[in-house]
C-alpha cells in the first residue's frame, strides 16, 4: 500500500535541505537573483548557465541596473544562450519594476506574473523561493516527477494535462517554507528522478509515494507525443569585408520578433548585391555549417566577399575588428566567425 502522496512535503523538505546543490542564487536569494537565475535556466542546462549568471548580476546587480542597461551590453551578456526574447523582457520587465515598484519586484504571485517574460511557472517561483510565498512553479521537470509519481498514463506536456497535474502540485505546496518543497522537487527531477533513463528510485526520498518506483515503467514516464519533425532552412552566409583601414565586415540587423529578433547576423541572401553594391574585389566559397533550432534547423553555406568601401543601407552596420568583438553575435553564426578570424582579414 502507497502512502498518502499528500504527505510529501516534509520528506522531500528534509531530503532537500540534506542534499540541495550549493548555487549562487540559493547563497544570497535575493528576489532579483532568483529572478534572473530563473529566467536563464528556462532553456539553458545549469551548469552551462552558471558562469552566465556570475557574470550578469556582477555587471548588473540592481533592477536599476538592468533597467538601464544599453541593449549591446545586454546581448553581449547572454551571448550564446539563445532565446535572446528572454533578456529582451528582463530589461522590460526591470524598466517596469523600477517605473511602478519603486525598483522591488513585486511579492505576489499575481503581480509577478504581469510582468514580461514572467509566466505561472517563473511568477510561483520567485513567488515561493524569493517571498516565501506558497505558489507552485510547475516546469517540465516537476511534471516528471508527478507524471511518475501518480503513474500518470497521458502526455503530461498537453495543456489540459498539464494543467490537471499542476493543480495537484498547487495544492500540496506547503504554507511553510513553499520554495524548499518546490526547489526540492526541482532537485528531485535533476540528480534522482532523471529523464531518459532509469531514474536512481533507491535513493528517492519519495519511494514510500510513488506509483511506479523501482519498476521498468518509471524509465517510460512521462509518456510523450512525438515532436514534429523540424523544418530545414538552406541559406548563403555572406562574410562581406571592406578595404577600409582597418578593415570591416558587415553586418544585418534582424527584423524584432520572431527567431533571433533584433539580433545582428551576417547577412544572407541569394548574392552579396542584395545588402551592398560596392565594387567586388575577390570572392572564397566557405565551408558549409549547420544550426539546429528547436523547430528549424539552418543548413548554410558560406562566401567571403571583399569588396571596396562603401555605405551600408538601413539595418545594416560595417564594423572594425575591435567593435565586432564587443557585438553579440547568435551562436547559429560560430562557425562562420571562427573562420572569419581564421581568414586574417579583419
Ligand atoms: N531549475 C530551475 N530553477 C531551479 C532552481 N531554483 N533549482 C534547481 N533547479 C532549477
Amino acid at each position: 500500500m502507497k502512502s498518502e502522496i499528500h504527505n510529501i512535503a516534509a520528506p522531500l523538505v528534509r531530503w532537500y535541505r540534506q542534499h540541495e546543490r550549493a548555487f549562487p542564487w540559493r547563497e544570497d536569494p535575493s528576489p532579483y537573483r532568483v529572478w534572473v537565475s530563473e529566467i536563464m535556466l528556462q532553456q539553458t542546462r545549469i551548469e552551462a548557465a552558471l558562469p552566465y549568471f556570475e557574470r550578469f548580476v556582477q555587471t548588473l546587480p540592481t533592477v536599476h541596473d538592468l533597467a538601464n542597461a544599453s541593449e549591446d551590453v545586454l546581448l553581449k551578456l547572454w551571448e550564446g544562450l539563445g532565446y535572446y526574447s528572454r533578456v529582451r523582457n528582463l530589461q522590460k520587465a526591470a524598466k517596469i519594476v523600477v517605473a511602478e515598484y519603486g525598483g522591488e519586484l513585486p511579492d505576489t504571485y499575481e503581480k509577478l506574473l504581469t510582468l514580461p517574460g514572467i509566466g505561472e511557472y517563473t511568477a510561483g517561483a520567485i513567488a515561493s523561493i524569493a517571498f516565501g510565498k506558497s505558489a507552485a512553479a510547475v516546469d517540465g521537470n516537476v511534471l516528471r516527477v508527478f507524471a511518475r509519481l501518480t503513474d500518470d498514463p497521458t502526455d503530461v506536456m498537453q495543456p489540459k494535462n498539464r494543467k490537471r497535474l499542476s493543480e495537484l502540485v498547487c495544492s500540496l505546496v506547503p504554507q511553510d517554507d513553499p520554495g524548499a518543497f518546490n526547489q526540492g522537487i526541482m532537485e528531485l527531477g535533476e540528480t534522482v528522478c532523471l529523464p531518459n533513463t532509469q531514474p536512481r528510485c533507491h535513493e528517492c526520498p519519495l519511494a514510500a509515494y510513488c506509483a511506479v518506483c523501482g519498476t521498468p515503467r518509471a524509465r517510460e514516464l512521462p509518456l510523450r507525443t512525438p515532436p514534429k519533425p523540424r523544418k530545414t532552412e538552406k541559406k548563403t552566409v555572406f562574410l562581406v569585408v571592406t578595404d577600409d583601414t582597418p578593415p570591416r565586415i558587415l553586418l544585418h540587423r534582424r527584423e524584432d520578433g520572431g527567431l533571433l529578433g533584433g539580433m545582428w547576423e551576417f547577412p544572407s541572401g541569394e548574392t552579396v548585391t542584395e545588402f551592398t553594391d560596392a565594387e567586388i574585389l575577390s570572392t572564397k566559397k566557405l565551408p558549409p555549417a549547420k544550426h539546429v533550432f528547436s523547430h528549424i534547423e539552418w543548413h548554410m553555406s558560406g562566401q567571403l566577399v571583399k569588396v571596396k568601401s562603401f555605405t551600408p543601407k538601413e539595418a545594416y552596420c560595417l564594423l572594425t575588428k575591435d567593435e565586432f568583438i564587443s557585438f553579440a553575435l547568435p551562436t547559429a553564426f560560430r562557425k562562420y566567425r571562427e573562420l572569419l578570424f581564421e581568414e586574417d582579414v579583419l
